[in-house]
């Protein structure tokens, strides 16, 4: 048998060989990389923030180091078999054809059944990880509904009286026991840091739960196709030592203090006899809309239009101008507001301490 026709072929596994040698190499290198990203406001499964999320990145390191190895092994072997075979010009001798071999069959139909099964235990272990409450670590408890919306999310504390929305406020070291269900279409709620992702049904409640280790703020992405500004659904979750959260209760139990601005004055009237109340709630006034987002605190939060923008007075005015140029599909129309109509509509929005 003349072995030249298969040189190029054994230059191209050679080729391949090592491109993948060099990929999963660097693959491992930016794994600290990413891990280290995560600290900042980039949402991480590396990083995590709470125990659900742990056992999760637990897992993932398991499961990497386990791949790493098998991939060393399959491609080394490739590797070491293109160098030991490949043809040489002096060389008549050719590798001894063979057909069958019952030890190594039973070798690689074990190994890798073995491989699997142990990574299928530690999935299930895992999994009974996320769905035990670590009660006796944090005996405190809260639960939140969370309805997800084309393109935001609701949040009721039923206990506490609160309905809020795009910002997740919460307790750190306690159990939060999340009610997920959705207002129209599929949604997903997922937070990397502190949990995975749980979807959000119409007409069906699913329950899931995060905790917080330390305070911070904790963004998150809806998970799920849900329409034109899927990418525009985020999360933010908004983790308060206790002391901090029970202030935050009080503040958002209270009524909105009445505007004293005359600007702010003028934006409350604007507001009250325009179509916003057609969709928005504003406790303790007219205002009693259940299509949008409860205003009764706007600016005591830290986002806007579904997480995607950050509050202020800026981002109000501009998505006040026209909220499906920032937020596409949004159900709150271009209202075709005057510049003098969002200024005071904007000083009154900003009095929503
Ligand atoms: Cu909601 Cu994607």
């Amino acid at each position: 048998m003349n072995g030249s026709p298969q040189t190029p072929l054994r230059r191209a596994l050679l080729l391949i060989g090592a491109l993948m040698v060099v990929t999963a190499l660097l693959s491992v290198l930016a794994i600290p990389a990413f891990a280290q990203e995560g600290t900042s406001t980039q949402p991480s499964s590396l990083n995590p923030a709470g125990p659900n999320s742990a056992a999760i990145a637990s897992l993932f390191t398991v499961v990497l180091v386990i791949a790493t190895a098998v991939f060393v092994v399959v491609e080394g072997l490739i590797l070491i078999s293109a160098f030991r075979f490949r043809h040489r010009v002096k060389d008549t001798s050719e590798p001894t054809q063979v057909h069958g071999n019952t030890k190594a069959e039973i070798a690689w139909t074990i190994l890798p059944a073995l491989i699997v099964v142990t990574l299928f235990v530690m999935a299930l272990q895992t999994q009974q990880t996320l769905d035990t409450k670590p009660v006796a670590a944090a005996p405190e408890q809260i639960t939140v509904k969370v309805i997800g919306h084309q393109f935001w999310w609701e949040y009721q504390y039923s206990d506490l009286g609160i309905t809020t929305a795009t910002d997740l406020v919460i307790p750190t070291d306690t159990v939060v026991n999340l009610e997920l269900t959705s207002a129209d279409v599929i949604h997903s709620f997922w937070v990397p840091q502190l949990n995975g992702k749980t979807d959000a049904f119409p007409n069906h409640v699913n329950t899931t739960w995060i905790q917080a280790n330390t305070p911070g703020i904790y963004y998150g992405q809806c998970a799920e196709l849900c329409g034109a500004s899927h990418a525009n659904m985020r999360v933010v979750v908004v983790a308060k030592t206790p002391d901090e959260f029970d202030q935050w209760v009080k503040q958002q139990q209270a009524a909105p203090v009445e505007p004293t601005d005359a600007l702010a004055q003028q934006g409350q009237q604007t507001f009250m006899t325009g179509a916003c109340i057609g969709c928005h709630t504003i406790n303790g006034t007219a205002a009693n809309g259940k299509v949008g987002p409860n205003l009764t605190h706007l600016a005591s939060r830290t986002s806007l239009a579904g997480g995607s923008l950050t509050e202020s007075d800026g981002n109000l005015r501009r998505w006040l101008a026209n909220p499906p140029a920032l937020k596409p599909g949004s159900m709150m129309p271009n209202l075709n507001l005057t510049t003098t109509e969002i200024d005071a509509l904007v000083a009154y929005l900003q009095s929503l301490k």
